[in-house]
């Protein structure tokens, strides 16, 4: 991996996970377009990294957010888009709302497959030029191979993401566009609400800091490999639950009035902020 050549669009850079991997590329000497939807986040955190980059303030959910974005990478001719942004969700789905369900596959499934869609021409022309390789990278989630009660939606468009990448990183074989996975558990930062967080450790999931995480997806991208899940045992669970999902059910059925407990106070939360508020 050459990384001095690279100039990368990273979405959700203002995250917790974007940071920390907009620190490790930047270390690595990327140059960046760091996309987010707070300009003095963003420039907060360009002012923070070693070397010079630039900022973009855009919603990945809007068709004019994605035209801002793909006008500024075409400029730039980068050479690795990396798909971080993303929201997340914690709701039976009974208590789900509509919007929540839209903006979530929107946010974590539809935009990254609508980016990846409109800068790919801009990837191959780069490789091209350059006769490297490129780089596509989506984020996806241990929550993209394992269905989780409580995250049914978040479930859904990671489930989504992960087979969009699979089949695109075949479909891209025979060009020089590489595409890459890359599967997170459960990270400290704010997608997490506290509710979620203490449903963690009352289960005892591990978790992992945003910097180990981004050194892992620095890894993953040095040794070329096209996914990468984060941690054991979530890597073994995934390989199980994909050749013997039943095993993982009757695991996951132990723990649901753990997980019904969280949810329960998460909604709790939920009415008391929404009652204060009106
Ligand atoms: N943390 C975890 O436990 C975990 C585990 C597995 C996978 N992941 C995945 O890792 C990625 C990063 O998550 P994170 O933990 O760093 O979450 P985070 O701290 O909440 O950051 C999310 C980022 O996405 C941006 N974003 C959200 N909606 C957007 C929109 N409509 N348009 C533009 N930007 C938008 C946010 O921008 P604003 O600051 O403007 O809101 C923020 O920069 C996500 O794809 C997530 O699903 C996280």
């Amino acid at each position: 991996m050459q990384w001095q050549q690279q100039t990368c669009l990273l979405t959700g850079a203002t995250g917790g996970i974007g940071q920390a991997i907009a620190k490790a590329l930047a270390n690595k000497g990327v140059s960046l377009i760091l996309q987010g939807r707070s300009e003095s986040r963003l420039q907060q955190l360009s002012n923070s990294l070693t070397g010079e980059h630039q900022i973009l303030v855009a919603d990945i959910t809007t068709t004019q957010g994605r035209e801002k974005i793909c006008s500024m990478a075409e400029l730039n001719t980068i050479s690795m888009l990396i798909n971080n942004a993303g929201v997340g969700q914690f709701s039976l789905l009974e208590d789900t709302e509509e919007a929540v369900i839209v903006d979530t596959l929107e946010a974590n499934l539809l935009a990254p497959i609508l980016l990846s869609k409109a800068l790919l021409p801009v990837l191959q022309k780069t490789n091209q030029r350059q006769a490297t390789p490129s780089y596509l990278v989506n984020i996806g989630s241990a929550f993209g191979s394992i269905g989780f009660a409580g995250q049914s939606i978040y479930c859904a468009s990671k489930f989504g993401l992960r087979g969009f990448t699979e089949a695109l990183h075949r479909e891209l074989a025979d060009t020089n566009v590489h595409v890459h996975y890359f599967a997170p558990r459960a990270t400290a930062t704010s997608i997490n609400s506290d509710q979620a967080m203490a449903m963690n450790q009352a289960l005892g999931n591990s978790i992992d800091s945003p910097e180990s995480v981004a050194n892992s997806l620095i890894q993953q991208l040095e040794t070329g490999h096209a996914r990468q899940f984060v941690g054991f045992p979530e890597k073994l669970f995934v390989k199980i639950n994909g050749a013997f999902p039943h095993i993982v059910d009757k695991a996951l059925f132990k723990k649901l009035p753990i997980i019904k407990r969280f949810l329960r106070r998460e909604k709790d939360v939920e009415q008391t902020a929404q009652e204060v508020l009106s």
